[in-house]
């Protein structure tokens, strides 16, 4: 019964001569049998091939995709916004470790692609609150485009300041510090990180609870935006407070000649900021070796920048401090010291080097200033300090 189909199958491709034995007929039908079983396992796995390829493809797409969603921006991947915008809550998660790591990103592309108003920092080092913001308030009205702030403050410090504040959510997650000790740097690397997810930050000032600004913005933000240099204190200081404090077993990434001194606190351009946050040369020598009475944040960036970037420095500090007094801690005014003469005797009789320059302007900010001095302060402040 089988027979007569399979021969009418062989008849309708080749016509079978009449003289062809069963075997002969049989053998072709078997050819076209395997043919056609090679054809559809070549197509089978043509087909399947195709769909692997293309099914590998939308796999790969498919983790491209991931991978793009991923990076620290929370980036929709759509505009070049989700990359200029500064972050819009302060209070991350990141700790140390993934803080620096994330604000050590430096552009390649020296040309903004976008209008970059480049704005100041002001770091506030703080134990808890700032009992002179109402006159860093008047200082900060009307320049909110220029400038950006940052406070550390001790962890238990909760900050209570209102919405219309410009300290109104700019703190910090913060640790622990200790006067003198590495903590303080930590703390003070932990703010230029900070201020440095902000693209914009251009400038970054170091600033405690008692420093006030002597001059107006417009004045300080012109005389920092045209510095050559950023100022850093550091200067060569013979005797115990100053070589005396140095240690032999930080050699060779720091000599007795390289170790300098300088006040804590700094004005730094992004440049420096982004050298000291990434620095991992230096930081385990001060970390091991400057202890009390090795106050480590007098030594640790000016001995470390003037080894590494010493045309970029000034070597001075904007901040004025009354040493006079002598002993560890400069002079604290309140009240009864705030008067026009006594400033007019901080502005007069300074000179200094402005871009290679003399100047007479040298000081921009001003501690110690105890929170009592507040009022006088503020009578103050239009008259002389011009804000
Ligand atoms: C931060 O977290 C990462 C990942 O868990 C860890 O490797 C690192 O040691 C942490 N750093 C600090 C300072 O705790
Ligand atoms: C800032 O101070 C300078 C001089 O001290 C003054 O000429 C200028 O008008 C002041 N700017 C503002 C906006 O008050
Ligand atoms: C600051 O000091 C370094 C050496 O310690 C020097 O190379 C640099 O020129 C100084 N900066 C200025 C502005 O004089």
């Amino acid at each position: 019964m089988m027979q007569p189909r399979v021969v009418a199958m062989e008849e309708g491709k080749e016509p079978i001569s009449a003289n062809k034995t069963n075997l002969s007929r049989a053998l072709p039908s078997r050819l076209l049998v395997f043919c056609l079983l090679f054809l559809g396992v070549g197509v089978g796995v043509s087909i399947i091939s195709m769909y692997s390829v293309r099914f590998s493809m939308v796999q790969q797409l498919a983790t491209k995709a991931t991978s793009a969603v991923q990076p620290l921006f929370q980036d929709d991947g759509t505009t070049i916004d989700n990359f200029i915008r500064p972050p819009s809550n302060l209070m991350h998660n990141m700790n140390d470790t993934e803080l620096l790591w994330r604000a050590s990103f430096v552009p390649q592309i020296k040309d903004y692609p976008f209008k970059r108003v480049p704005k100041i920092a002001f770091m506030f080092l703080t134990k808890g609150p700032l009992p002179l913001a109402p006159l860093w308030d008047r200082f900060f009205k009307g320049h909110e485009e220029l400038y950006s702030i940052y406070v550390h403050a001790l962890p238990s410090y909760t900050a209570g300041y209102p919405p219309s504040s410009p300290f109104y959510g700019r703190q910090i997650p913060s640790q622990m510090v200790e006067w003198g000790r590495m903590s303080m740097c930590e703390a003070e690397r932990r703010l230029l990180a900070n201020a440095l997810l902000d693209i914009s930050n251009e400038w970054f000032i170091l600033l405690s609870e008692s420093c006030i600004p002597l001059h107006n913005f417009s004045i300080i933000y012109h005389y920092i935006s045209r510095s050559r240099h950023s100022f850093m204190g550091s200067f060569d200081e013979p005797g115990p407070y100053g070589r005396g404090r140095y240690n032999p077993h930080m050699e060779p990434e720091v000599t007795l000649s390289q170790w300098r001194k300088g006040s804590q606190w700094f004005e730094v351009n992004r440049k420096l900021a982004i050298d000291i946050v990434v620095d991992t040369t230096y930081y385990p020598k001060f970390k091991k070796f400057c202890h009390p009475a090795c106050y480590v944040d007098e030594h640790y960036f000016p001995t470390m920048l003037t080894i590494q970037s010493p045309h970029l420095l000034a070597n001075r500090t904007l901040t004025w401090t009354d040493w006079s007094r002598g002993g560890a801690h400069p002079a604290t005014f309140g009240k009864a010291d705030i008067t026009e003469g006594f400033f007019k005797k901080i502005f007069e009789g300074q000179v200094c080097l402005y871009n290679g320059q003399p100047s007479t302007v040298c000081y921009l900010f001003a501690r110690k200033f105890a929170p009592s001095a507040l009022d006088p302060l503020l009578g103050l402040a239009s008259k002389v300090f011009r804000y």
